[in-house]
């Protein structure tokens, strides 16, 4: 049986990568991070640990913020972009984005597990804003944007319960939809 296509976003240093890479069943074409030492830790891990060669390694985990969305798909990346990424990627992200890497593969799963501080009840209960102020309340846009740019069959969002209460702002979810009060 031919092996499931799949992107792994806010990789870390590779856990959730890690567990479906052990089930034999997942083909990964990327994984996006934009911390250096995860990265380089998930790269060295894809060489070492499953043989991938460096090049594959580099192409595919991918250095990057990805609440740069359009620039994450589509590459084209502005000369500020570049100054911030461009030396820790391939040069196919830059110019082309993970459409470049994917080059019109079917994307079967998403798999993503963004930070959770801004949704934890304790996080919230330590902050004197309870985390409402927090970017990291608003990164599951762009994963949506993601989703509805490869339109998975299947998609896996980790996080914890508290994503479920957290109301930051105008955007938020519940139950398992997103809501955008006006
Ligand atoms: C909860 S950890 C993910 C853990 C990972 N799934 C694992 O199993 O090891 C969230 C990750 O998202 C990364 N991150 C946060 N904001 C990001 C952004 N804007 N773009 C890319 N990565 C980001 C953090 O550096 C962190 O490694």
């Amino acid at each position: 049986m031919s092996k499931l296509n799949a992107i792994d976003l806010f990789a870390g240093a590779g856990g959730l990568s890690e567990g479906f890479l052990e089930q034999g069943k997942f083909n990964f074409l990327a994984h996006v991070e934009w911390e250096k030492p995860m990265v380089d830790t998930l790269r060295n891990n894809l060489v070492k640990r499953w043989n991938y060669t460096i090049n594959h390694a580099k192409k595919a985990v991918v250095l990057f913020d990805v609440q740069k969305t359009d620039e994450l798909l589509k590459g084209n990346w502005s000369e500020e972009t570049k100054k911030l990424y461009e030396e820790y990627n391939d040069n196919l992200i830059v110019t082309k984005g993970l459409d470049g890497v994917i080059n019109n593969k079917k994307v079967d799963v998403i798999i993503g597990g963004p930070p959770c501080q801004a949704y934890s009840i304790a996080g919230r209960a330590q902050d004197p804003k309870s985390m409402k102020e927090d970017y990291r309340n608003y990164l599951f846009e762009s994963f949506v944007k993601i989703v509805n740019h490869y339109k998975p069959s299947v998609f896996v969002f980790e996080n914890v319960p508290g994503i479920l209460s957290a109301k930051p702002g105008d955007k938020y979810i519940k139950e398992g939809n997103i809501y955008y009060d006006d």
